[in-house]
């Protein structure tokens, strides 16, 4: 590839730059495309990581036994079922999703998963119908970069969550080394559309996966944006040197 095709190839990646309204009809639709062979996809993609990705999340997010969790964007589970486990049958687990296809997915995994503490249901990150103060952990793996607005999302995340409640976010970042954010940039621009192609996948999704990453905040960015969110005690950690991180934020007890 010449260096004006890969401009052209980035430069074409949809629906990164939508906002709002018409960014949520792309994540969804978007998602119901890849619904079937989005489990694949996640293990070829990440090299077979995903899993451990989320297993550190959830032990970065300190749920026990017993908590009320919410996995806001739970497209085909995983995070759910995770969190299930660690709740264990005393406490509750509530998987959400835009995407009906995702949930068609899920709902076939959980009927064969022995988890009745775990429900799946259709809303949207900014509306979640949950009660005030209902979660213990809300958990969002890779969703809080394809929302069409995430100022109403910590609104609606502070309020869903108790005071003290946790907010843990997996999502896609950039290295901060020169060396290793280049070659993510290649991994993600170049070689990740390929191989979700050849897994069955549909290029496009990868290509817009690729481009709204650099248009998301990295780690230092996210942490900061969530304390200006009124979120306090961020921490946050990089994972496979900076591509992805996991940031967990406190609600405040001030202010409830
Ligand atoms: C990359 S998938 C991640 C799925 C799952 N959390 C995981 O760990 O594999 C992103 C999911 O977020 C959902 N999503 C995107 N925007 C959303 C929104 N505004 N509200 C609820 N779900 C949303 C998509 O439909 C999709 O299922």
């Amino acid at each position: 590839m010449t260096g004006d095709e890969v401009s052209a190839e980035v430069e074409a990646a949809p629906g990164w730059d939508l906002t709002g309204a018409d960014r949520e009809r792309y994540v969804e639709r978007m998602f119901d495309g890849i619904a079937k062979p989005y489990d694949r996809l996640n293990r070829v993609i990440s090299l077979g990581r995903d899993r451990r990705w989320r297993a550190v999340a959830v032990e970065m997010s300190g749920v026990r036994p017993g908590d009320n969790v919410a996995d806001v964007g739970c497209g085909t589970g995983d995070f759910s079922f995770d969190f299930a486990r660690a709740v264990g049958q005393e406490g509750r687990v509530v998987g959400l999703d835009v995407s009906p296809g995702m949930l068609e997915v899920a709902a076939v995994k959980r009927a064969e998963a022995d988890v009745p503490w775990l429900t799946l249901h259709r809303a949207n990150a900014s509306a979640t119908g949950l009660p005030d103060g209902w979660a213990d952990v809300v958990g969002m793996g890779w969703v809080l970069r394809n929302v069409g607005d995430r100022a109403p999302v910590y609104v609606e995340l502070q309020r869903v969550l108790r005071p003290g409640g946790r907010f843990v976010c997996i999502d896609m970042s950039r290295p901060s080394n020169p060396v290793s954010r280049a070659g993510n940039w290649v991994y993600r621009h170049l070689v990740m559309p390929i191989l979700a192609r050849f897994a069955g996948g549909d290029r496009s999704a990868y290509r817009y996966l690729a481009s709204s990453t650099d248009h998301f905040p990295d780690g230092p960015a996210l942490a900061a944006e969530l304390s200006a969110a009124g979120f306090t005690d961020v921490t946050w950690r990089p994972l496979m040197m900076g591509s992805l991180a996991v940031h967990v934020a406190t609600t405040s007890l001030r202010d409830q």
